[in-house]
């Protein structure tokens, strides 16, 4: 065997593809390491630092030396406490027993896709979506189809769309509430219908509830209020403001919890023990009062940025729910979202996502605009989308 094969990746890696938003990230990186301005529209990631209790709790957990393995299934007073923020704002009691912490929703991701998926299994997801999972499924020999979800159905998946795919044995169904590229949610009845189809179907329904608290409603519901026997992800990354902290966790049906258990103790062995302690103040008082203050900025910055993107013809066919992205149809200008992103970087300083990172269907047409920046840079970036627009730059 020649030394290049020795170190050629596995041929399960083939099909994984890179994110096209971090190639963005960093030509916007390289162009202000020359000292152009850009403005960054295209990050999913909070531009708020972590809360200050958090923050606290974690270096009193570092100084008293909180530094040792936890459970692999996480502390248990961090799984109790998740479990009275399902009962508090679900109403729905949840074993602390079913909740597995992990290192993010994507070790959660990674974890449920092994636990779950035999080789072959077919797995069916929204298109548009969040890019990883469908690699998730792929890595554990999984058959992830992509089902085109529209405006027509809020740009979620509902029964009589999955009704096409039922000719051949589903094994699961990977939503997610709000979503990621649009933002869009399910409400009590859509998760109740899906979940039921699934168990018409004999799949497991899996909910990623990732940007739970960072929604614009009146109360979101979760999954676990369709059915206890939804499988929920989530996170302490969006809403509470810790992506670094590499924090999350999950909800199985009792009869897979050993089986998480098993596989998380040797997949990562522990999540995080100082992020665990810290995330034990993420649910008090004080800190979700500074989480709620950010709810509603991030609520402003979403009507200001969707007002300019309509103004300019853009299209914002369902008003996002949830999350911080808006999901933008470019056809006005173009159907290549790529180059459209592209002159947005290089001549006007706007970082933004192209609609092909999140699928297939129609991702050419689209680009999503992640309004994780305040409101004086958005202010900036309308003035240069205005200018974009009016260059005719955009168009192919
Ligand atoms: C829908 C969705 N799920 C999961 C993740 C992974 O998040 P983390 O691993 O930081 O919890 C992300 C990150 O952007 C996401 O958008």
């Amino acid at each position: 065997m020649s030394a290049n094969a020795r170190f050629t990746p596995a041929a399960r890696t083939s099909g994984i593809s890179p994110f096209r938003v971090m190639t963005v990230l960093e030509r916007a990186k390289a162009l202000e390491a020359q000292g152009r301005s850009v403005i960054h529209l295209e990050v999913g990631e909070p531009d708020f630092a972590t809360a200050q209790p958090i923050v606290e709790a974690g270096r009193e957990a570092l100084a008293r030396g909180c530094t040792a393995y936890t459970p692999a299934a996480g502390l248990p007073q961090l799984r109790e406490r998740i479990a009275r923020h399902y009962r508090d704002s679900q109403g729905v009691a949840v074993d602390p027993e079913r909740i597995i912490v992990t290192p993010g929703a994507s070790g959660a991701l990674s974890l449920l896709a092994q636990l779950l998926i035999n080789p072959g299994d077919r797995v069916l997801l929204p298109d548009p979506g969040y890019p990883c999972n469908r690699h998730f499924i792929r890595l554990a020999g999984g058959d992830a189809q992509l089902v085109p979800v529209t405006p027509d159905s809020g740009y979620q998946l509902h029964p009589e769309l999955l009704d096409a795919y039922a000719d051949a044995p589903v094994r699961g169904v990977w939503a997610a509430s709000p979503g990621n590229p649009t933002g869009t949610v399910l409400n009590l009845p859509q998760l109740k219908a899906l979940s039921q189809w699934c168990e018409r179907q004999d799949a497991h329904f899996l909910v990623d509830e990732i940007y739970h608290g960072l929604d614009y409603t009146d109360g979101l519901p979760s999954a676990l209020q369709a059915s206890p026997d939804a499988i929920v992800v989530n996170s302490f990354s969006k809403y509470f403001g810790m992506t670094g902290w590499r924090l999350g966790w999950f909800v199985v049906p009792p009869t897979l919890v050993t089986a998480s258990h098993i596989l998380a103790q040797n997949l990562f062995i522990a999540a995080s023990t100082p992020a665990q302690h810290a995330a034990l103040r993420a649910f008090d008082q004080d800190t979700r009062e500074i989480l709620e203050a950010r709810r509603r900025a991030f609520a402003q910055r979403r009507d200001f940025l969707g007002g300019v993107l309509r103004e300019l013809g853009f299209t914002v066919a369902v008003e996002p729910l949830g999350a911080f992205y808006l999901y933008a149809g470019i056809e006005k200008f173009s159907d290549d979202c790529e180059h459209l992103c592209r002159v947005l970087l290089e001549e006007f300083g706007l970082a933004v996502t192209p609609g092909t990172d999140f699928g297939e269907y129609q991702s050419r047409h689209h680009v999503r605009f992640a309004f994780t920046t305040g409101m004086p840079e958005l202010e900036i970036a309308a003035d240069r989308l205005r200018a974009a627009v009016a260059s005719g730059k955009l168009s192919t």
